[in-house]
């Protein structure tokens, strides 16, 4: 999805807003879609190997995880460049 602004410009603001129970359905269980809450974004990780199923090293996609990253992985948040963020939590 690409949503620009009249300048051009690509603004998080733009993203479409998930509540929290939207966001619990791409849990890697219900739907095929997986998704991970991040300081108030939403990343789409279906593609990722490292999340199938919704599982990532005892980590349930399906929630905001900000706290767990910043807690328990031995990542910065940079492992999320390579993904696009497809909404915004509310
Ligand atoms: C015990 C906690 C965790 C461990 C041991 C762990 C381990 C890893 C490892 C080894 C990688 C691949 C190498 C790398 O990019 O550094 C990775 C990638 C990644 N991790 Fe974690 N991680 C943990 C927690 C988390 C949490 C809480 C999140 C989400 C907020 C997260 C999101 C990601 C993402 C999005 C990737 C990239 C996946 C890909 O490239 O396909 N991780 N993690």
């Amino acid at each position: 999805m690409t949503l620009t602004t009249n300048n051009g410009q690509l603004t998080t603001n733009d993203l479409p807003e998930y509540s929290r129970a939207q966001l619990a359905l791409r849990n890697g269980q219900d739907r095929d879609e997986i998704w991970v809450g991040y300081q108030g974004l939403i990343y789409d990780v279906t593609k990722s190997r490292l999340w199938r199923r919704g599982n990532h090293y005892e980590h349930w996609a399906g929630q905001d995880l900000t706290r767990e990253l910043q807690k328990d992985a031995p990542h910065t948040e940079h492992v999320f460049d390579k993904f696009h963020a497809i909404g915004r939590l509310k």
